[in-house]
């Protein structure tokens, strides 16, 4: 996702220490990167396509050596391709402000169309540039860079980290604010700083500002002002950072999995907020290949995945099924693709991967094609073979990936599908617009039921459950209906990186076999939240209790809590989307088993991050 960079010094030129943040970043991931830099003379914006070294060719040598002020930015594009004039900074129509922008405006749309009417001409395809030319307008009405940013934020719905400069007589004017994506401010006696990640700020000192959401800075040489939206004044205190640049490259985290579980709630906004459109109770996703007429005649849907890709896609065929009435067949990639499978009339084969590049499935994806489907990928690479072939795709903007466990490109795997179960149900006239409307809000209501789920009092009491279950022989993890997948893939989660034993079952499956294994150095990990089949999963509960296994309830049934050893609580959600909070606890378990018993969780033994061979 992208980065953000700023530097305002005493003396001595900001260019060096721009690029150098920028390539702090770079494991985050980007198409595209760019600077502003301010002299006496002015801004001089350099954006490029591609890696940073072509935007330091782009530098001419000299050019702007003795800028004092400057901002930076590494995009991984949202709204509009990757090319040089959509890459960041943007500016206004006079050149007055240069703008970088992490996040997304959602009203963007209706702003634009405002500013065009105005007269303005937009010179890129991004959301960003609606920010650039309000903050500009708010300038030529006199007000400081401050205010200007303030009044503009306020037209603004959406995620943010900005970076803002600005010349003014009296020198170069840098303010920075925060809503949502991460960012941090840092002084010394002769700068300000300020980054997307503190990996590029603790060159100049460990000890670091985070901004909260809401916050506005206005850095000053030796100084930053905090402000809150409103205008409000705040104090915020710098934390001391100890960590070397090895680890601090996975942010304050210390493996790319934790970061990776706690960035969930922005994937989250990233994958589905800016295709959300409330008032016609249906999703826009603005890629060819999702209209009317192109879902209207599907008749069947195959799905094929591996992995945690293929569990999305178990979830997928729920959403599909009882929301977009479709018969859904689904099979693991490397099975499809070298059985005789009999692809219906009209079907729909939708291949679901992170990395776009996964061999079994880019095969079945292929022999599905062959056998007369239409093709779509959930695919977090944009540009990868499978995005590449496929006959239509949906992006997952889960950012870089980096732990091998896949965690938040799976929680972005289905949020697509409900989406696509919402489109596809619309098209086929089997939803009504109130309905949909209803569905789709409640995309907006996990974001902040995510976020509790990561706070710190369930973030302990999940590593109290991993501490008290860490000697345990085995983990058999069981759900029902929508939620069976969510067990397969805590299994999955719990083998990978703490390699332990560990089964996932439907849990009213449970009595033809696994019972025999209960004993109590089992745990039994009981997925349950209020829905359809609760009460079926409370008396399976029961059944490993009567036999002497240990309980631990993840969901939002309060009384399967009662009846259990441990419990961690859910917050009640919409049935459909109760996978995205349940598999959160799971994640954080395999994590914290693995990290008890020392296991090396962002590189497990033996597994790839991108399985490109048979
Ligand atoms: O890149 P893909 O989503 O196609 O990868 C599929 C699987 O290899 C992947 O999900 C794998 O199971 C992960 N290590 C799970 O954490």
């Amino acid at each position: 996702m992208c980065g953000i960079v700023g530097a305002l010094v005493n003396e001595g030129s900001v260019v060096s220490d721009l690029i150098e943040g920028l390539r702090l970043l770079e494991y985050r991931g980007y198409d595209s990167a760019g600077v502003a830099l301010m002299d006496a003379r002015g801004i001089t914006i350099r954006r490029r396509a591609g890696r940073i070294e072509r935007l330091e060719a782009a530098l001419a040598e000299n050019e702007a050596s003795s800028a004092r002020a400057g901002i930076g930015h590494t995009r991984w594009a949202t709204h509009g391709v990757p090319s040089d004039t959509n890459a960041h900074p943007h500016t206004d129509t006079e050149g007055r402000i240069a703008l970088v922008h992490n996040g997304i405006i959602e009203n963007y749309a209706e702003l634009k169309a405002e500013l065009v009417a105005s007269g303005v001409k937009f010179q890129s395809e991004t959301d960003t540039e609606v920010l650039a030319h309000l903050i500009g307008r708010e300038l030529s009405r006199g007000n400081d860079l401050l205010q200007a940013v303030l009044a503009s934020l306020s037209r603004v719905r959406g995620y943010y980290a900005i970076a803002a400069i600005t010349k003014t007589p009296e020198g170069p004017r840098l303010v920075c604010a925060r809503q949502g994506p991460p960012l941090a401010v840092a002084v010394t006696k002769d700068g300000a700083y300020l980054a997307s990640d503190v990996l590029a700020l603790i060159k100049h000192t460990r000890d670091v500002t985070f901004l909260e959401d809401g916050d506005v800075a206005d850095l000053h040489i030796g100084r930053a002002d905090v402000w809150r939206t409103d205008g409000t004044s705040v104090v915020r205190v710098p934390k001391r950072v100890e960590w070397d640049p090895e680890e601090a490259a996975k942010g304050t985290f210390p493996h790319y999995m934790l970061k990776e579980i706690h960035e969930q709630p922005d994937v989250l906004a990233h994958t589905a907020f800016d295709k959300i459109k409330e008032e016609k109770g249906d999703i826009d996703f603005g890629v060819p290949g999702f209209s009317d007429s192109d879902l209207r005649g599907i008749e069947r849907i195959a799905v094929v995945a591996c992995g945690t890709a293929l569990h999305a896609g178990y979830i997928a065929r729920y959403m599909f099924e009882g929301l977009a009435r479709l018969p859904v067949d689904i099979d693991y990639a490397s099975e499809f693709r070298y059985r005789d499978p009999v692809i219906a009339r009209n079907t729909l084969a939708i291949a679901i991967s992170q990395s776009g590049e996964t061999a079994d499935t880019l095969a079945a994806l292929r022999k599905a094609k062959e056998l007369g489907a239409r093709t779509a990928a959930i695919c977090n690479v944009e540009g990868s073979t499978l995005v590449r072939e496929a006959d239509a795709t949906i992006l997952t903007r889960a950012g870089p990936e980096i732990g091998v466990a896949s965690t938040k490109a799976f929680t972005a795997q289905v949020a697509a599908a409900y989406m696509l179960a919402v489109r596809l149900a619309r098209a086929r006239g089997v939803l009504t617009p109130e309905a949909g409307r209803e569905l789709v809000l409640e995309l907006r209501l996990l974001r902040p039921r995510m976020e509790q789920m990561l706070g710190e009092r369930i973030v302990s009491e999940v590593r109290e459950v991993a501490e008290k279950n860490q000697h345990q022989k085995g983990f058999l993890f069981l759900g029902r209906g929508i939620n069976y997948p969510v067990a397969l893939e805590g299994a999955l989660k719990l083998k990978e990186i703490s390699y332990v034993h560990a089964e996932g079952y439907p849990a009213g499956e449970m009595k033809h076999g696994p019972i025999a294994l209960i004993e109590p150095s089992m745990s039994i990990v009981a997925l349950n939240s209020t829905g359809l089949v609760h009460e079926k999963v409370r008396s399976n509960i029961e059944q490993v209790r009567a036999r002497g296994g240990r309980v631990i309830s993840i969901g939002s049934d309060r009384e399967s809590w009662a009846i259990s050893d441990e419990h961690v609580e859910v917050p009640e959600s919409s049935e459909w989307l109760s996978p995205i909070l349940n598999v959160i606890p799971l994640q954080l378990l395999a994590y914290h088993m693995a990290s008890l018993k020392g296991c090396d969780i962002d590189k497990p033994r033996n597994l790839a991050k991108s399985v490109t061979v048979e």
